[in-house]
């Protein structure tokens, strides 16, 4: 374990990175798993470590705008706004990709995903490696993402060279991904900067259906990741939609090996075990606290996880569909 506090860590990280290991780094949405992204048998270790599927592309991670022009062959205008207004940030950006972009970080594509965090920690560490970091979410694949130091060595101690502990991550869930690649632009997955965000920037942004509905049987996914099964607590997940009287009602009249994921203010009427994943008005706090609280209930030991369905504007967007994958797309109208 390495902490990003200390300068002489962030050089053994980048050093290791050098060499061609694996660590763990925090960024603003959730910790990375980094390799040297122009190293494909780096690279190939990252998917080993977390048991990925190989055609699960990853996202490559820079630190200073003149990099992206080194990683991709065109960067069209709207990519140029759209870095001017939310880079560094939680945003992820689909570009044609560079002869220098090996085969196992686009797997297979001819696109390739940048981003440019905004934590002081990430950064550093691609500034002392002097390379861009290929890095998808330090989970073991299926996991949630682990937005704490202490996550990601649950799940991948052993199998990595380190962690850079940099404390709780701000922003909790997964960036934001956008391909310009098509007319208009594309949403392929909701996080920290929101739709509404995107379209006062560029006018239409079209949501991908994959975003809100699971993909029909045989369809092609614009964004491989969104194909699997994520964030799978062990228990079964159901999400209820409705407010909040009739949540409480429904729960407690199901008590039987169940638990509930539900709202701070729920807590205090459910006869359930709970698990709280922030306030129904603050859509950030629910975002941050998620990922944790999906981790929590597999302490829990039930069958069957009742979640109350957040709002689905703003930042709610991106909470509600880490929680329908969470619940594999079963919902109660209530
Ligand atoms: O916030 C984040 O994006 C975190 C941190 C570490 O930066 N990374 C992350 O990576 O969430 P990962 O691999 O867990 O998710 C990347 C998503 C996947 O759904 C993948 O299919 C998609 O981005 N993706 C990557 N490259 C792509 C490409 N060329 N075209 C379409 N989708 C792509
Ligand atoms: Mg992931």
């Amino acid at each position: 374990m390495l902490h990003a506090s200390q300068q002489e860590d962030i050089l053994t990280a980048a050093q290791i990175l050098k060499k061609g290991g694996l660590v763990g780094i925090p960024t603003e949405t959730v910790y990375g798993l980094a390799a040297n992204a122009l190293d494909g048998n780096a690279c190939a270790k990252i998917f080993a470590a977390k048991g990925r599927p190989a055609d699960n592309p990853l996202i490559v991670h820079i630190c200073d705008i003149k990099q992206l022009y080194t990683l991709v062959r065109t960067v069209p205008e709207e990519a140029e706004k759209l870095a001017s207004l939310y880079w560094p940030g939680p945003l992820t950006m689909i570009f044609p990709k560079a002869d220098c972009i090996p085969d196992e970080v686009s797997a297979g594509l001819d696109t390739v995903a940048i981003r440019f965090p905004s934590h002081p920690a990430a950064q550093a560490v691609i500034r002392e490696s002097g390379l861009p970091l290929a890095a998808p979410s330090a989970n073991l694949s299926g996991r949630p993402s682990p937005t704490t130091a202490q996550h990601v060595l649950h799940d991948l101690g052993g199998k990595i060279d380190a962690v850079l502990d940099g404390g709780a991550c701000s922003v909790g869930l997964e960036s934001t991904v956008i391909t310009l690649a098509c007319t208009p632009p594309r949403l392929l997955r909701p996080g920290g900067v929101t739709l509404e965000q995107l379209r006062s920037a560029l006018g239409n942004v079209i949501l991908d259906p994959a975003v809100l509905n699971p993909l029909e049987a045989g369809e092609k996914a614009a964004s491989p990741g969104m194909k699997y099964k994520h964030y799978a607590p062990k228990a079964n997940v159901i999400l209820l939609d409705g407010p909040r009287e009739k949540y409480i009602s429904y729960v407690n009249e199901h008590p039987v090996n169940a638990a509930a994921l539900c709202y701070t203010e729920d807590q205090e009427f459910l006869s359930v075990p709970t698990v709280c994943y922030g306030n129904e008005q603050d859509p950030s706090e629910q975002a941050r606290e998620l990922f944790d609280a999906l981790r929590r209930l597999d302490d829990l030991g039930v069958k069957t996880v009742f979640a109350r369905q957040p709002k689905l504007d703003g930042v709610g967007l991106a909470v509600y569909n880490r929680l329908i994958r969470a619940a594999g797309f079963e919902v109660l109208k209530l």
